[in-house]
């Protein structure tokens, strides 16, 4: 995302604003999707220098000072659970599931589910899933209901619904990274 956001990620970076060293307001860069607080790959060292007591609450204490100014702060997560993954469930109000259209990836969503258990209980109580939302979906494909059905069973399971739109499999997604626009002016007719 920094990368495709056109971002540069040798200044200020996430891993700053999460050890204290640097305020929010202070790492964000102005893109045209947005402001955005770029990463670098150092990042993904975090569950090593992020230990001490109230370590969950980084981010939520990070993003206290600008949270007001925006409509809606996304922040994205690595795959792995982690102290990142902590961090983010405990400062965000509610969750979207992004998951791959295929078993594999909607049996990943429990996992999920059960990681956000720890984190409702003791960092952050109203913690919600908004829905779950499909991506890399080919509705033409034979299997392409059964995943549907799938997810949506997951999703009743879980409490919450699968968003009926979705994200379909399409080359315009990497073309677009590769030429760091957005889906949306890379690709404006992509329906
Ligand atoms: N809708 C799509 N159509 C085609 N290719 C896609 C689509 N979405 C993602 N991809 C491809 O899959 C790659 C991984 O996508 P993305 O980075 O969004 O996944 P991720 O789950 O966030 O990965 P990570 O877990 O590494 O953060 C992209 O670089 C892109 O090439
Ligand atoms: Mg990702």
């Amino acid at each position: 995302m920094t990368y495709t956001a056109g971002a540069k990620a040798d200044g200020a970076t996430a891993l700053g604003v999460l050890t204290g060293e640097i305020r929010a307001g202070d790492a964000i860069q102005k893109t045209g999707s947005g402001g955005i607080i770029p990463a670098s790959k150092a990042l993904a060292g975090a569950d090593a220098f992020i230990t001490d007591t109230g370590k969950e609450y980084r981010l939520k204490e990070a993003l206290e000072p600008i949270r007001g100014e925006y409509d809606y702060i996304i922040i994205d997560t690595p795959p792995a659970l982690g102290i990142l993954t902590i961090n983010a469930l405990t400062a965000c109000d509610s969750v979207i599931i992004p998951a791959q259209a295929d078993i594999y990836s909607l049996q990943g969503i429990e996992q999920l589910a059960e990681t956000m258990k720890p984190v409702k209980k003791y960092t952050n109580p109203d913690l919600t899933i908004e829905g779950i939302l499909l991506t890399r979906y080919s509705p033409r494909s034979v299997l392409s209901r059964e995943v549907a059905e799938l997810a949506q069973q997951i999703a009743g399971k879980l409490g919450t619904k699968l968003f009926r739109a979705t994200i379909r499999e399409a080359v315009a997604v990497k073309e677009a990274q590769i030429s760091q626009q957005s889906l949306y002016s890379y690709a404006p007719k992509l329906k």
